[in-house]
């Protein structure tokens, strides 16, 4: 595949849009193009304001991490800038596998330069001298389009050895995920970089205080990172003012199924679902809606007056996840659908702790059994759903089998998928 001469287009961004404004108008092969098009204003501001300053405009700008979990960005950086033992490591997770998500690849596909910035500005804030972007291997384009950009910025000086003059060194390093799931949790990550098998680590301790290599590491979603650069150019209170006093900034929605128009939309937070949709074309029959993925929670048709911020979905018992929005019509047999997810977190479990080991195993049988209608009584096996999902979410050891019961529970309670 190229790097990509041709495929800046001849269009002016959106000044609307603050991480997608860039995409589909600046060639992303191109550094001078992205300069042209603001690039690296958000990394002399963070020389201009120092560490500590940048650390505190991301603290008050409230942004939440955007990878699923919403811990605020500035608390991570904060920590682990605190930490007396060195060196400190950033790890990018670019490794995105949460069914439904698309969001980051679209990212890194059309405005490349954006993550290499906004890599260094956290870097450079958290004390970080060495960088590893986890890329997703089933990402070739994004892969290759990160490459040029890595290796055209360090021939510019905007990476490696004194940073734009400012005596600051940094590099971003590739590794490539092989498939699972898993090892996008983010210290099944780490021991992935480090050469051992994808499995999640105890916590605490936090990375902040003990992740890769056993250093104090800052691990950052791909569009976390990129909100970073609006921060900067913007300000913390001018960024903070867009979306809710709690969901602070732009979000990035990944809308599929029975919707005419599936893709990215970039919406503030407090958008309501149905907003979403209305956008995306929802068509007609619509039974009910995955918000955040399979690890995430099913809506009704007569719950899209949701917001789409992360206390919203709490409120109402779902979560945003990482932005996942799936659309099912009438036409989708439930019953198939909540088999398939059981059949994937089953086979993406690492198999490490016992919950969710077998518990995964159980859940896929018992729903199978309903599914085919070959259990002796549905109503015993919803009980035992229910007995090994709750098991699963008490004593399982990382979020992958803590969520595996999510849907098909939300499935059960919300939908009555089974009467
Ligand atoms: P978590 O809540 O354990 O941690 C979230 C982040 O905050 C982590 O970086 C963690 O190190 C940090 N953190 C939490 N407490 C901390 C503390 N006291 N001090 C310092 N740092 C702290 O959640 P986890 O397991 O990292 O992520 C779960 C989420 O991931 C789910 O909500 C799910 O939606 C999402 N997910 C996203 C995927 C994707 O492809 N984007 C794939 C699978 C899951
Ligand atoms: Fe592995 Fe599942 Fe245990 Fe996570 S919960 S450590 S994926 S077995």
């Amino acid at each position: 595949e190229e790097p990509a001469a041709a495929l800046a287009v001849p269009q002016a961004p959106d000044p609307r849009l603050l991480l997608l404004g860039r995409v589909g108008t600046v060639d992303p092969a191109g550094l001078d193009d992205y300069r042209a098009h603001g690039g690296y204003t958000a990394l002399r501001r963070a020389f201009a304001l120092g560490p500590a300053g940048v650390i505190r405009e991301v603290t008050d700008s409230g942004l939440l991490g955007r990878g699923g979990a919403a811990f605020p960005t500035g608390r991570k950086w904060q920590a682990t800038a605190s930490q007396p033992d060195h060196p400190h490591h950033l790890v990018c997770n670019a490794d995105e596998s949460e069914p439904g998500t698309f969001k980051d690849r679209v990212l890194m596909e059309g405005d490349p330069y954006a993550l290499v910035e906004a890599m260094t500005v956290a870097a450079y804030a958290t004390g970080a001298r060495h960088g590893y972007l986890y890329l997703r291997g089933e990402y070739p384009r994004a892969l290759v389009r990160m490459e040029h950009a890595i290796t055209q910025a360090r021939a510019r000086g905007l990476l490696g050895d004194d940073i734009l003059g400012q005596g600051f060194s940094f590099d971003v390093e590739i590794r490539r995920g092989a498939g699972a799931y898993i090892c996008g949790e983010e210290t099944a990550l780490f021991n992935s970089i480090e050469g051992f098998r994808g499995e999640p680590r105890s916590k605490p301790p936090f990375p902040v205080e003990k992740g890769l290599f056993g250093k104090p590491t800052v691990a950052n979603n791909v569009e976390t990172l990129v909100n970073v650069l609006p921060i900067l150019t913007l300000g913390a209170q001018a960024y903070a003012a867009i979306g809710t006093g709690a969901s602070t900034g732009p979000k990035l929605f990944c809308v599929s199924g029975s919707v005419a128009r599936p893709g990215i939309y970039e919406l503030p937070f407090g958008a309501t679902l149905g907003e979403l949709l209305t956008l995306a074309g929802v068509r007609d029959g619509l039974r009910a809606v995955l918000l955040g993925g399979a690890a995430g929670g099913f809506v009704r048709p007569d719950e899209l007056d949701i917001p789409l911020t992360f206390e919203g979905t709490r409120e109402a018992g779902t979560t945003l996840g990482s932005g996942v929005v799936m659309a099912f019509d009438d036409t989708v047999p439930l019953p198939r659908l909540l088999l398939r997810i059981a059949e994937f977190f089953r086979d993406e479990s690492c198999g490490q702790c016992v919950p969710c080991r077998v518990g995964t195993v159980r859940q896929e049988e018992a729903l199978h059994r309903i599914a085919e209608r070959t259990g002796a009584d549905a109503a015993a096996d919803i009980t035992v759903l229910r007995e090994v999902g709750r098991a699963m979410r008490d004593a399982s050891i990382c979020g992958l089998g803590q969520t595996a019961w999510n849907a098909v529970e939300s499935a059960i309670d919300r939908l009555g998928a089974y009467e």
